[in-house]
């Protein structure tokens, strides 16, 4: 499958590249900005001036950079890119990881609890709190609040804006004790006793080992979805003057933490780039994710699609009901009409997977359609197939020229029942960024009465409805 493109960048790019001075760097923008290849493009550059640099002076050390990313799909899509400031001289290090690998080795190779392990384990102190509904948005709180407060300063929480949590459930200050002293203690207690360790724990470990060596020119990709933990983390590893590029946008947040500058100890001021453009979308595109995520808070570090910034109109997304199998097929009828599969990439979204992608999988090899699967661990595939399945988590930060988003019912994106809804939110960023990685068309379906919220939100003058 096709990786990131070569590209000559605009003036607003060329301002960021062009910036070499040592210290923190800070690379926001809405999805298909062009944040990603900017920042590629100006560690390439950063890393030959610093080779250079290192010539002149002599110098023993090796030039060490570290890109991070947060899914190893995505590794893979950067790492042809990253390759390039690279032309095999051993004065060069690059590692290219993900925060959880790279940190895992760092920490010694510990054995980490299995999401399902530590889902059960806090379950547990969740009943004893008399908290029998939204299990799933509790554990998600729990784990926001591991990730960004040290684990000295749980106290922090009991006042902290809860940035990026919503609104509903509520949890007011006497929750937030009862979940520090119920939940969070018992877990905490339980791992202790029997020795375990979860990610955060990684992140708390990396952030106090010893560094082996430091790195001089790091990124770090997709950085709203890393904890004040990991990026603590990174900060310990920095040599003195390292280079470090944050790339984020916090609309597409789209898990359970937060990265808050002040709290890791940056001083964000002056050290940030905005960039407008949309590269990736149509405007018809943008315009229809827009409505997701409009009224939510897009907080410093965010923003919005904006159809404005799009060069080409294209085509209006279509919206298909019917029948799951009725959709899918009108969807790939479409794709064949439309598109040319040998060179153009498509990617099979969903809210979830495993199962969930059964029916697709089976549509697929009957009309002889290749495909291959993405997941958060796999690697950018390198073969011939233009076809992905893949969950929306792990297209993060990824593009396709045409995305399909079959079956978006309510079972598959469910959330609580108040307005403001915390997991509903996060819904609503997942699908914006899903909707988001295509650069020529979308195509979404539902089942009519098994919807999923997420349709009521978008607005009808920006698609084309279609029933089976
Ligand atoms: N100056 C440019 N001219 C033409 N294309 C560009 C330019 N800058 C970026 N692009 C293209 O725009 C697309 C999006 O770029 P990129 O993936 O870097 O965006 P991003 O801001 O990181 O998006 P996301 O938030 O989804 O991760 C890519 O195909 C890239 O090659
Ligand atoms: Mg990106």
């Amino acid at each position: 499958m096709r990786v990131l493109p070569d590209f000559n960048p605009t003036p607003e790019q060329r301002k960021i590249v062009a910036d070499n001075r040592p210290g923190f760097r800070i690379i926001r923008g809405a999805a298909g900005s062009g944040k990603t290849s900017t920042a590629l493009l100006q560690l390439r550059l950063q890393t030959e001036a610093r080779l250079r640099r290192r010539r002149r002076e002599s110098a023993e050390e090796p030039v060490r950079v570290l890109v991070l990313t947060f899914n190893r799909t995505l590794r893979g899509y950067i790492e042809e890119l990253a390759r390039k400031a690279d032309n095999g001289d051993d004065a060069l290090q690059l590692e290219i990881s993900t925060f959880g690998a790279w940190s895992w080795e760092l920490a010694g190779r510990v054995s980490v609890l299995e999401r399902a392990e530590v889902r059960e384990m806090l379950s547990l102190g969740l009943d004893d709190l008399g908290i029998s509904a939204q299990h799933d948005f509790f554990i998600d709180e729990i784990e926001y609040v591991l990730g960004r407060f040290p684990p000295g300063q749980l106290n922090d929480y009991l006042d902290a804006r809860r940035v990026g949590r919503g609104r509903a459930p509520r949890v007011d200050r006497p929750r937030r004790q009862a979940l520090l002293d119920g939940p969070i203690a018992s877990y905490d207690a339980a791992k202790k006793r029997q020795s375990l360790v979860d990610w955060n724990d990684l992140a708390l470990l990396t952030a106090s080992v010893l560094p082996k060596h430091r790195y001089d020119i790091v990124i770090v990709d997709e950085a709203q979805d890393f904890s004040n933990n990991q990026v603590r983390a990174i900060l310990h590893h920095l040599s003195d003057d390292h280079s470090t590029t944050f790339v984020l946008d916090a609309i597409q947040r789209i898990y359970p933490r937060y990265l808050a500058w002040p709290e890791v100890g940056i001083d964000a001021r002056g050290i940030s780039h905005k960039l407008t453009r949309n590269y990736r979308n149509t405007a018809a595109i943008a315009r229809f994710a827009l409505p997701l995520v409009a009224d939510l808070d897009v907080e410093d570090d965010g923003a919005l699609p904006d159809f404005a910034a799009c060069t080409v109109e294209g085509a209006k997304p279509l919206v298909t009901v019917g029948t799951y199998n009725a959709q899918f097929s009108f969807m790939l009828d479409r794709l064949l009409h439309n598109a040319d599969l040998r060179t153009e990439t498509t990617a099979v979204l969903k809210a979830r997977g495993g199962g969930w992608f059964d029916e697709a999988r089976r549509v697929l090899t009957a009309r002889g359609i290749a495909y291959c699967e993405l997941t958060r661990e796999s690697e950018w595939p390198t073969g011939h197939e233009n076809v992905a399945l893949c969950t929306m988590h792990s297209a993060k930060g990824l593009e396709f020229d045409h995305v399909l988003i079959p079956g978006l019912s309510q079972r598959v994106t469910p959330h609580g029942p108040e307005d403001g809804d915390g997991d509903l939110e996060q819904l609503r960023r997942m699908l914006a960024m899903a909707v988001g990685r295509a650069r020529k068309s979308v195509m979404l379906g539902y089942k009519p009465g098994e919807e999923s919220t997420l349709i009521r939100l978008l607005d009808p003058a920006t698609y084309e409805r279609v029933e089976l």
